[in-house]
């Protein structure tokens, strides 16, 4: 049986932690389809093509240590706005979606887009003010010297461009369960998004 959780969400809202957490309470496998775009904009940086990159995408290119820096936010952000780069990382992503034994993909556009029939969808939202606060200090014990100016304005553009651009912009499923994570700690957010998942699962 496949049973498919789509995550999705602006950046730092806390939908990362919370897929990894569910995927781990429910024994899923778990994929943060950002670093597929993250992938392919480590490599535009690198000088290659963008769609080429995504065609000959590689699963050992998902490594996260080098893919987390604002640079590859930035220009993952960009590859993301192309549609060819969306439609060459689809299938992976599809066919990640029906694993036996159930799935978590977490993203922008998993509930619209990638898996518009995924068996729970949860939307998950938080001020621009906290999701900055939040990744400045990710980014900091990173030890990436950035002000909380700078990556508020980081986040406010970013949000502008997964919102604003034509294929796949970033919103919310009309099925989708909101769960705003503004005042919410990491152990709260997890908990709500493990009963909403518990009511959907199907009777043993
Ligand atoms: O979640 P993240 O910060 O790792 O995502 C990096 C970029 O990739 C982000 O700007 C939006 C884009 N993205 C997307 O367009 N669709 C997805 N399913 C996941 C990420």
């Amino acid at each position: 049986m496949s049973f498919t959780i789509a995550i999705d969400g602006p950046a730092a809202s806390g939908k990362g932690t919370i897929s990894r957490a569910v995927a781990r309470a429910f024994g899923f496998e778990h994929l943060d389809t950002g670093l597929l775009y993250r992938a392919v904009g480590r490599r535009l940086l690198d000088g290659v093509e963008p769609l080429e990159a995504a065609q000959t995408l590689t699963v050992d290119a998902l490594d996260e240590s080098v893919l987390r820096t604002p640079e590859v936010a930035e220009a993952a952000s960009k590859v993301a706005a192309i549609p060819e780069v969306r439609a060459a990382l689809l299938d992976f992503q599809r066919a990640f979606a029906q694993r036996a034994g159930g799935a978590v993909l977490d993203g922008r556009d998993i509930g619209t887009v990638i898996c518009p029939e995924a068996h729970v969808k949860l939307f998950v939202i938080a001020s621009a003010k906290v999701r900055a606060e939040r990744r400045h200090k990710e980014l900091r014990a990173a030890g990436h010297d950035v002000s909380l100016e700078e990556v508020l304005e980081d986040v406010r553009a970013r949000d502008a461009r997964d919102m604003g651009r034509a294929d796949a912009p970033l919103r919310p499923a009309e099925d989708a369960e909101t769960l705003d994570t503004t005042a919410m700690d990491i152990a709260e957010a997890v908990a709500r998004a493990v009963a909403l998942v518990e009511a959907r699962l199907p009777a043993e």
